[in-house]
């Protein structure tokens, strides 16, 4: 009521009132432009990174907040009090904000949060890097929002480690001493998703023991409010490369390794690297270039500086898609070939690495596990029959209405396993610490379920 009650003040009505009872606009006000008005950006949503700053950012590098601040009339914008309160340094201009950490740890509060229920679920997590605990109170409609918010943060704060006390309409948290690996719950409700990924940060918390890492299930439940939250956080955000998860799948040609990953990839949320698509890309351009795929130099010059770019499913050189370009069976060949060449594999040894971000990467080729990634989570290695293999690549040709011949497919495949298995560089082996899995008698499916299955049993959590 407020909000609309100061938006028609912005457009010249004036509304009178009697307290919560009665609203009176006089017959005949009409709406006068304010010639600009500026459209506020959501303060329940900008509550997430005022946190942010308050945990992690220096006054060198403030989190910038654009589209809310003092002049914001939402209700929540009064979340930079509690925030502020609790130790943040809040700059603000009429619409924006920049926060920093002041306070460290944060100092604790006892609040009324009863004007800013949705943003106070942030405060909650706040408490756990303050100095004592901090009680929320006037929460009672929590319990009826999209889920009982407070037996929800109750019961998830706990798994973290934390200690807390739930009452009927308050909450007690205490600053997090231990930690356990979590996976939290999220109860389709967006706020616990995006109030607990600043639990992440518990890193920051001095004389804790080592951090460990954090699941949020179901995240998808953030698109009610803020879809790319995740993304947004990731973009401000950075992690130990060491820290983000990755799970290799290497394997010869057409042993299924892309679509495995590509599934596996999108089981998980993680981004997708294929690597082949890498030395394809160099491939086509060597071969429009005219190069001799034994120039060794000339090879590795043009790869350190191909104008790759990836989108999901697409493959960009320069200004052209070549996503499909790349798949042909004479590229396919001369990437086998280039790849070969130690320089070659140098030069787009970097790029393949800048897949390694947040959340988490699946890469898939040859040497992610050997070579590019020797520290993954999950080193899988596929291994199955060349007939097999065979077979597939010729039922995958015949549907594009690409006419080929099983015998000479089998034969090619032969040659370039030879080849990929008896280079000098990185030849295509397992690593020591690579799962096998011949799928040559499994389904897509199952495959996707082993992997996923392993992947469980070396994550941390319950
Ligand atoms: O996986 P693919 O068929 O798209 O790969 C094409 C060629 O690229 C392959 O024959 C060998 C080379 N390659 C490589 O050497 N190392 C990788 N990590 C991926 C592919």
């Amino acid at each position: 009521i407020e909000i609309t009650l100061q938006l028609l003040a912005r457009f010249g009505v004036q509304v009178q009132r009697e307290g919560w009872r009665a609203f009176t606009i006089a017959q005949g006000a009409t709406y006068r432009s304010p010639g600009e008005i500026h459209v506020e950006a959501d303060a329940s949503s900008a509550s997430y990174f005022i946190a942010l700053g308050a945990l992690a950012a220096s006054a060198q590098a403030p989190v910038r907040i654009e589209g809310v601040g003092a002049h914001s009339i939402q209700g929540d914008i009064r979340f930079v009090d509690a925030a502020q309160a609790m130790g943040a340094v809040v700059q603000q201009g009429p619409n924006w904000l920049e926060v920093h950490r002041g306070r460290w740890p944060l100092r604790a509060i006892d609040l009324d949060c009863n004007h800013i229920p949705d943003a106070a679920m942030t405060l909650a997590i706040m408490a756990l890097y303050a100095d004592g605990p901090s009680t929320l109170r006037n929460i009672a409609s929590w319990r009826v929002k999209e889920t009982d918010r407070i037996a929800a943060m109750a019961t998830e704060l706990r798994k973290l480690g934390a200690e807390v006390i739930e009452a009927a309409d308050s909450l007690t948290v205490y600053p997090l001493r231990q930690v356990r690996a979590a996976a939290i719950h999220t109860y389709d409700d967006h706020r616990v998703a995006m109030c607990f990924s600043l639990a992440a940060f518990h890193g920051l918390i001095d004389g804790l023991s080592a951090p460990q890492p954090l699941r949020i299930l179901e995240p998808r439940c953030v698109a009610k409010t803020f879809p790319d939250y995740f993304e947004t956080l990731f973009s401000v955000a950075r992690a130990e490369v060491a820290d983000i998860p990755v799970l290799t799948i290497d394997g010869p040609t057409a042993s299924g390794k892309g679509t495995l990953a590509a599934e596996v990839a999108k089981a998980l949320g993680y981004h997708l690297l294929d690597s082949g698509a890498l030395y394809r890309a160099a491939a086509l351009a060597a071969q429009e270039a005219g190069l001799d795929a034994q120039d060794e130099a000339a090879l590795a010059a043009l790869a350190a500086q191909l104008p790759l770019r990836f989108e999901p499913g697409r493959i960009w050189l320069g200004d052209r898609d070549v996503s499909e370009a790349v798949r042909r069976e004479d590229i396919g060949a001369l990437a086998s070939q280039i790849s070969a060449h130690a320089a070659v594999r140098d030069a787009l040894r970097q790029r393949q690495l800048e897949f390694r971000r947040l959340p988490g990467l699946v890469a898939d080729g040859r040497d992610m596990g050997t070579v590019i990634f020797p520290d993954a989570t999950l080193k899988v290695f596929l291994t199955a029959s060349a007939e097999t293999r065979a077979q597939r690549r010729h039922k995958q040709l015949i549907s594009k209405g690409i006419s080929a011949n099983l015998d000479t497919l089998l034969q090619d495949l032969k040659a370039r396993d030879a080849r990929d298995q008896s280079r000098r560089t990185a030849p295509l082996r397992p690593a020591q610490d690579a799962q096998l899995l011949d799928n040559s008698a499994l389904s897509i499916e199952a495959s996707v379920q082993q992997v996923l299955v392993w992947w469980a049993q070396r994550r941390p959590f319950k």
